[in-house]
């Protein structure tokens, strides 16, 4: 299995994205704005990441998937160090990540490659998205944002 920027002979894998954000319109901007990642092994595409730099210094992990039949295999926490290795080395010195506060198992990814919370957007599920989502038996109402130093400091 390899992981590489997918350019511009590839193009990127619409269904899978569409897994992590059920938006067709912010999947699209993501493209537009980011830079696309994905893992494959003959050929097929098991996994996909987009980067977006969101300041000088600090780049954000959005669209993060695992195509089903391969999840539960650690191919998503290797997407998720890769691209906190990729964001390093491109010199940035934080990397952020978004997701629901439904999105149980996707927090314990997270927090298991060094992400810490540090902030709760209410209701922006809500307030951007038409259709109610649950998750887990939770309503998907707020975002929580993570982040992670790049910088090689740890204040913890
Ligand atoms: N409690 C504790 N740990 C949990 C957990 C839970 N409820 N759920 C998952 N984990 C842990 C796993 O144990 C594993 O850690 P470990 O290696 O230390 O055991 C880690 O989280 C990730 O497991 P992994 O097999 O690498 O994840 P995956 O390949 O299934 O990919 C997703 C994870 C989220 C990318 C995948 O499920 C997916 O594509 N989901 C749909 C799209 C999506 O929701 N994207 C994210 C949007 S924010």
């Amino acid at each position: 299995m390899k992981i590489k920027k997918c350019g511009i002979d590839c193009s990127p894998p619409m269904d899978l994205l569409l897994l992590a954000d059920p938006s067709i319109q912010m999947v699209e901007k993501y493209l537009r704005s980011g830079q696309c990642f994905i893992a494959e092994e003959f050929d097929r595409v098991m996994g996909v990441y987009i980067l977006v730099s969101t300041g000088k210094d600090t780049i954000e992990l959005v669209n993060i998937a695992v195509a089903e039949e391969f999840q539960g295999k650690g191919l998503g926490k290797k997407l998720v160090l890769d691209a906190v290795e990729r964001a390093k080395s491109l010199g940035y010195k934080k990397i952020e990540v978004g997701t629901g506060n439904s999105s149980i198992n996707q927090l314990a990814l997270y927090q298991k490659c060094g992400f810490r919370i540090v902030g709760v957007d209410l209701d922006f599920f809500t307030r951007h998205y038409d259709e109610e989502i649950y998750e887990n038996g939770i309503q998907c109402r707020d975002m929580i944002r993570l982040s992670q130093d790049l910088s090689g400091l740890n204040f913890s």
